[in-house]
């Protein structure tokens, strides 16, 4: 494959977890009077807090090859310095190009022999990196999207409807000019602060007996609004897209 904007990306993240690990080898580093102790312990809860943050950014948590489907959401997402989602929408929901939630391997290969947009891609993808980004766009499809804006402290949607034991795949944008923390009540997924016009991905399992829980903002000027998520045998179960039929486009 070209050296592109795929392979910096890796060096960068790897940079950035070599950094961490040194971050928190220091932080377990030996100390003697009780002060720096109680100050490697409070370093260490932090470095601890900022790993359980850097991961609901990962879409794996849930997945059975984690590894795998982070590397293809990385290909998804950069190649070409535009990555797939500039033409299928950030979490592949569809834009220009359809919906690439659960395509397969197969099915990619034939769009990028087929689609005129995508042929640029060829020289770009390497045999490895098609496998890559059809794991990921694979456990998407396994994923239901649940999409919320937060603007003004308040959710939009302000309630959706959940069928029990449903892999969620829940995105939150914040419209707002200010990071903003969500707190959850009920379900146990970790607070991410989101930055400002920035959009994190949280990725739950939906428990097999029916509940009701909320998210908010917990750092919002405006605290009212809240997001409902009532997992109910009401809703409608999900099922992963059909694989769809490519059809050849100039
Ligand atoms: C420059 C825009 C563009 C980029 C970048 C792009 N695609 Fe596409 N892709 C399209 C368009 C447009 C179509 C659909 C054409 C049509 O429906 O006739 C398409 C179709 C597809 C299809 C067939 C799906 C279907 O429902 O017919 C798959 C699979 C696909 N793309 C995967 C990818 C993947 C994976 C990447 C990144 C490696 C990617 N695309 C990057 C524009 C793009």
């Amino acid at each position: 494959m070209v050296a592109g904007r795929e392979d910096v990306t890796r060096t960068l993240s790897r940079a950035t977890l070599k950094k961490r690990s040194i971050f928190l080898s220091k932080a377990l580093g030996m100390h003697t009077t009780l002060e720096s102790v109680l100050s490697g312990l409070a370093r260490l809860v932090t470095a601890i807090a900022g790993l359980a943050l850097a991961l609901t950014d990962l879409p794996a948590l849930a997945g059975e090859q984690p590894e795998l489907v982070e590397r293809g959401r990385r290909i998804f997402e950069t190649v070409a310095g535009i990555g797939c989602k500039a033409c299928h929408g950030p979490f592949a929901e569809g834009k220009v190009g359809p919906t690439n939630r659960g395509v397969n391997e197969a099915t990619i290969r034939e769009a990028l022999a087929k689609i005129g947009p995508m042929q640029f891609l060829r020289e770009q993808l390497g045999d490895e990196d098609i496998k890559r980004v059809a794991a990921y766009t694979e456990w998407m499809g396994r994923h239901l999207l649940v999409k919320a804006l937060l603007k003004r402290g308040r959710f939009i949607p302000e309630a959706v409807s959940i069928y029990p034991g449903t892999p969620v795949q829940l995105v939150i944008e914040n419209a707002g000019s200010e990071p903003a923390t969500i707190a959850a009540d009920g379900i146990q997924v970790a607070s991410p602060t989101i930055p400002a016009r920035d959009i994190v991905s949280i990725v739950w399992t939906a428990p097999q007996t029916e509940s009701k829980s909320t998210l908010a903002c917990s750092d919002c000027k405006i605290k009212d609004g809240t997001l409902t998520i009532e997992v109910t045998k009401a809703a409608k179960p999900y099922t992963p897209p059909p694989q769809p039929k490519v059809v050849a486009q100039p």
